[in-house]
């Protein structure tokens, strides 16, 4: 069976807009569970190895400048087939390539400044939330 568990990031371009109350009851009405979260400022050295895996890839520099531009929101989210739950009720990258309804049509800004991040593997929701919060493999 799919994983449960998955990793959302609300960005600081959301956090920063007062968004996040209203993003986390659009992912509660999709059936979502907050397992937990909190609320920080990215180090340049975290936020650069949270996205390792882009380094090479023209717009590293810039999202690194915008993910330590502002707090933002780490949040472990619980429902069947979280993974793929959460990237469908989020919506593409782009916001104008974003369906309708979706979180990012709704409140983001830009490709970059798209307010909201999620895991794309049941791997990578292990990986991605380890790096916030200890132990979420025991839950
Ligand atoms: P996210 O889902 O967090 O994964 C990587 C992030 O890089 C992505 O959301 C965007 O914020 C950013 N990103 C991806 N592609 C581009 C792009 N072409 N130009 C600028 N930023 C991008």
């Amino acid at each position: 069976m799919a994983g449960r568990l998955t990793l959302a990031i609300i960005k600081p371009d959301a956090f920063a807009a007062g968004l996040a109350g209203q993003i986390l009851a659009h992912l509660q009405a999709q059936d979502f569970e907050l397992v937990t979260a909190r609320v920080l400022w990215l180090s340049r050295s975290q936020a650069e190895a949270f996205y390792a895996v882009h380094e090479d890839r023209p717009f590293f520099a810039s999202l690194v400048e915008f993910m330590t531009s502002g707090p933002c929101m780490p949040m472990l989210l619980r429902r069947d087939d979280a993974v793929a739950h959460l990237r469908g009720t989020i919506g593409a990258t782009d916001p104008a390539e974003a369906a309708e309804g979706t979180v990012r049509a709704l409140y983001a800004e830009s490709k970059e400044r798209n307010a909201i991040h999620a895991s794309d593997s049941d791997e990578n929701a292990r990986i991605e939330g380890s790096f916030f919060f200890a132990g979420c493999d025991r839950t």
